[in-house]
């Protein structure tokens, strides 16, 4: 595979109100950012044009500022603004979308009090987080890393501090041969993937981790709306990871992973069946819709 750096493409960059070129987009070393994960961000999906839940992605985007302390200087309608315009000069209807606002370099110490808040947004083709083969069922191996307490780290924030692990699962992961990691929460209960939440089918029910110690994500919120809408029970509840062999489909849910069948974790095998094939095809037909159509599927 040919790695194309990511600070060498072609493109623009929106940057605190300005549009940069892409290749200039360069921040400096000593960002408060950089040294102590003082960042926040957002990973969105444009279909058709159209960024999915873009509100929802953005005031999550300033609430996961204000849980770090920070507020983001750009109003909701400004930094949707700004998604669309960026999403707009990339040339692209389907993309993925990053904005993402962190702590400037006025000060490099834990206190961090006089810094500026910057806030930058960047579009790119970015098919899906499991690539093409994805449909197979993605292959998940347990991480010797926990989701915290939710008094140990902001788990309701996508804050950029908290990917630590995430990423140092996933690479244990793929040494292993696995696409993914599922991480276990603090108290060993089943939480979600590396950057996606997780549904169980069980009994002809959707069985799902409370979202007490991990991100709450809008794609598994989405799926739950839709499984109501097919009549698909969905329970939240604590789940064992020794419940997991009592499911007949898993799937992984999260703006980068859309809706992904998941085929094996650790040591148990699953069929991908008619609940997530449904639910599948359901969110592919949301997400192209235009977003006054969306709002109106939802609530119907
Ligand atoms: C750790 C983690 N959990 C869950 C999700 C799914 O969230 P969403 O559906 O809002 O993209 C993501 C992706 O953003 C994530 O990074």
């Amino acid at each position: 595979m040919t790695l194309i750096p990511f600070d060498d493409r072609d493109g623009s960059i929106w940057w605190d109100g300005a549009v940069v070129p892409w290749r200039d987009a360069k921040l400096h070393v000593l960002s408060h950012g950089l040294h102590y994960a003082s960042a926040v961000f957002e990973g969105e999906r444009a279909y058709n044009g159209h960024i999915f839940k873009l509100r929802e992605h953005t005031e999550r985007l300033l609430e996961s500022g204000r849980i770090l302390g920070f507020e983001i200087p750009w109003s909701a309608d400004q930094i949707d603004e700004a998604c669309l315009q960026t999403l707009e000069r990339s040339g692209l209807t389907d993309a993925y979308i990053r904005p993402l606002a962190w702590r400037g370099s006025e000060q490099l110490s834990v206190s961090a009090q006089a810094t500026r808040i910057h806030l930058m947004v960047a579009a790119w083709a970015w098919p899906n987080l499991f690539g093409a083969d994805r449909m197979k069922g993605v292959r998940l191996a347990t991480s010797k890393w926990k989701r915290p307490h939710p008094e140990t780290a902001p788990i309701h924030a996508k804050a950029a501090g908290l990917y630590m692990t995430s990423t140092m699962s996933k690479h244990d992961a793929e040494a292993q041969g696995y696409s993914d990691a599922l991480m276990l929460d603090w108290r060993g209960q089943v939480s979600e993937a590396t950057g996606a939440n997780i549904f169980f089918v069980m009994d002809g029910a959707l069985h799902t981790p409370t979202a007490d110690c991990f991100l709450d994500g809008i794609t598994r919120r989405t799926v739950m709306a839709l499984a109501a809408k097919r009549q698909i029970p969905v329970v939240e509840r604590a789940i064992m990871p020794d419940e997991m062999g009592h499911a007949t489909e898993v799937f992984v849910t999260g703006s980068a992973a859309e809706v992904t069948p998941v085929r094996q974790i650790d040591d148990l095998h699953f069929d991908s069946g008619l609940v997530t094939a449904t639910l599948l095809k359901d969110y592919e037909a949301l997400v192209r819709m235009a977003p006054e159509q969306v709002r109106l599927q939802l609530a119907a």
